[in-house]
C-alpha cells in the first residue's frame, strides 16, 4: 500500500504534535495519544513508543470498525478515538493527555466550572469529568464521548483529559488551554471558592469567539 503526500504529513503531524504535548509540559512519557480523521478511519499513534523514536511508518491506520494491519499495534485508547471520531463528525482530532493539574482536579472526580471566560473555547460552561473506568475498555470510551457530548474537552477521573477539534492544531491549542484553566481553577481553590460567570455570559462569549478567530473546533 503506498503512502500519500497527504497522509505522510498527517502521520508526521501526529509525531510533531506528541514531541510538542511532553515540550510543552501537558504530556509526560508516553502517556498521551493522538488520532486524526483519516479517509474512512483514522490514523492513531502506536502504543508505548517514546515519541522521540516514533516514526511516521508506525503510526496505525485503523478502520472505523477498529480493524488494522495485523503487525501494527495502536494505542491502548484507540477506542475512545475511534468513538469520538465516528461519533463526531464535526471532529477530525483527538488530543489525550495527563496534564497535572487537570489530573489533579480529574482524581478529585471534579469537573471545571466557568471560572474564566476561556471555557467558552471548550464549547460551553463547564469541563465535565468522566467517571473512571479501566484504561482502554468500552466503558471508558461511552464515559467519555458522553461527557465530550455537546463539548470539545474533557477530564477523566483518576486518569487526565481529552481535546478534540475540527483540525490537529486545534485540539492541540485547546489541550493546552484547558490544562491553564485546571490551573487556574486549582490556585483559586487555594484561596476559597472562586466566583463563577453566569452560563449566559458563557453563551455570549462562545459566540463572540466565532467572530474573533477562536472559534471552536
Ligand atoms: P498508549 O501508549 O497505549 O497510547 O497508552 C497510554 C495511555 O494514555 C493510557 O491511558
Amino acid at each position: 500500500m503506498s503512502t500519500t503526500a497527504e497522509e505522510l504529513a498527517k502521520r508526521q503531524a501526529i509525531i510533531d504534535a506528541c514531541r510538542r504535548m511532553n515540550a510543552l509540559g501537558i504530556n509526560q512519557g508516553t502517556s498521551g495519544n493522538i488520532s486524526v480523521r483519516h479517509v474512512d478511519g483514522l490514523l492513531v499513534t502506536p502504543t508505548s513508543v517514546p515519541y522521540e523514536a516514533m516514526t511516521p511508518d508506525q503510526i496505525v491506520f485503523m478502520a472505523m470498525d477498529g480493524t488494522h494491519a495485523p503487525d501494527q499495534k495502536p494505542s491502548s485508547e484507540w477506542r475512545f478515538h475511534r468513538d469520538i471520531l465516528k461519533s463526531r463528525g464535526d471532529v477530525n482530532a483527538v488530543v489525550h493527555a495527563h496534564p497535572t493539574y487537570c489530573t489533579i482536579l480529574a482524581i478529585m472526580g471534579m469537573e471545571i466550572p466557568p471560572v474564566h471566560y476561556m471555557i467558552a473555547a471548550a464549547g460551553g460552561d463547564s469541563i465535565r469529568c468522566a467517571p473512571y473506568a479501566t484504561f482502554g475498555t468500552v466503558e471508558l470510551s461511552e464515559h467519555a464521548v458522553r461527557a465530550l457530548e455537546g463539548r470539545l474537552a474533557c477530564l477523566l477521573d483518576h486518569h487526565g483529559m481529552i481535546a478534540i477539534g475540527k483540525t490537529l492544531d486545534k485540539a492541540m491549542w485547546l489541550a493546552v488551554e484547558v490544562e491553564t484553566l485546571a490551573r487556574q481553577y486549582h490556585g483559586c481553590l487555594q484561596i476559597g471558592k472562586p466566583p463563577l460567570l453566569p452560563s449566559e455570559e458563557i453563551e455570549r462569549v462562545r459566540q463572540r469567539m466565532a467572530g474573533y478567530g477562536l472559534s471552536e473546533g
